[in-house]
């Protein structure tokens, strides 16, 4: 292998950049060539291809956002699109991909792999943290972190005003930004897609904390719950209990930006130099992560299926120590 190449797709992270400057500065060491490929499967299409040495990723492992940009991009479902892309990255003589991104990124990645045979590498870099094959996906530790810190100035001023607070997290189909937050903050509930949101019980909850002279409340929801997010559940509440005064707050896409914390830089690293290396070593189709601190291969297949399941203890954690 001679050349490689390199985006980010789907939703940002932080700690992209520090992942896109691992892969570079692993290829060069190898004396690999590397492209970036810009706007993640468009600029494949696109032909919209830089040249990265060494110096390139200089100074960007503490950025937040991904130096390549990224994209969800509509023309690679299509199978002209994918033509395009094959003819693009045979023409700039690309002999292998390493593509940084999430459960989109990758079933795109392993279409394209079934048809045109281009070696591929996947590296897990989503907040959600919802992929299997890896404990913690890059940029899913920054997002905690930010939401705990946000969360925690919601508590000051909802325990100032006897307020409820329902605080809405990123996680469309995932619940493991709210899990860990809601530990993180001390929530009096957290609900999540993976499992049922019982309106009675959630009553209960409240009604504890009401006896126990509780002077505020808060209440992670993800964004994919099937209550309908923070603002649907916030009003069924207000309709059966009122003795908090109750208010709502999105996070949204501040959870996605930001410097990345020292763990992720350091995941993202790992996961960098390791997706080089299996890549030049022949390894294809397949995901690096991080499992008990060992790098471990998944295929894409079993990645993505929403095979990773939310930890059954840190559920009970949040019912446990919200009395
Ligand atoms: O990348 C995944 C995610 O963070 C989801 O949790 C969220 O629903 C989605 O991105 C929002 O992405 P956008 O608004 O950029 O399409």
């Amino acid at each position: 292998m001679k050349k490689i190449g390199i985006f980010t797709s789907g939703g940002d992270s932080s700690g992209m950049n520090a992942c896109i400057r691992a892969v570079v500065r692993t290829a060069i060491y190898n004396g690999v060539e590397v492209v970036g490929i810009n706007r993640g499967y468009n600029g494949l299409v696109e032909n919209d291809f830089i040249e990265l040495k060494s110096h390139s990723v200089a100074n960007i492992l503490q950025k937040g956002g991904t130096i390549l940009k990224s994209a969800r991009s509509k023309i690679f479902y299509t199978k002209e699109g994918r033509k395009t892309a094959y003819e693009n990255l045979t023409q700039a003589g690309i002999d292998g991909v390493i593509a940084i991104g999430g459960d989109g990124t990758f079933t795109g990645a392993k279409i394209f792999n079934e048809e045109y045979n281009i070696p591929f590498i996947g590296i897990p870099g989503t907040i959600d943290n919802d992929l299997y094959g890896t404990d913690e996906t890059i940029g899913y530790d920054t997002a905690l972190n930010t939401v705990v810190d946000a969360v925690d100035k919601i508590r000051d001023t909802a325990s100032s005003h006897n307020r409820l607070f329902f605080v809405e997290v990123m996680g469309k189909d995932a619940g493991f930004i709210a899990l860990r937050s809601g530990i993180g903050v001390g929530a009096e509930a957290v609900l999540v897609p993976e499992t049922k949101t019982y309106m009675d019980k959630l009553i209960a909850k409240l009604e504890a904390g009401r006896r126990k002279s509780k002077t505020s409340g808060i209440v992670i929801v993800a964004e994919g719950d099937e209550s309908g997010g923070a603002f649907e559940i916030a009003k069924q509440v207000k309709e059966k209990f009122d003795f908090y005064d109750i208010r709502v707050s999105i996070l949204g896409h501040m959870q996605r930006g930001g410097k990345p914390s020292v763990r992720d830089r350091v995941l993202a690293s790992q996961l960098g130099f390791s997706a080089v290396e299996n890549l030049l070593a022949g390894e294809t189709n397949k995901m690096v992560g991080m499992v008990n601190n060992v790098v471990v291969l998944t295929p894409f297949e079993k990645a993505i299926k929403h095979n990773k399941e939310l930890n059954p203890n840190l559920l009970k954690l949040v019912e446990v120590l919200s009395i």
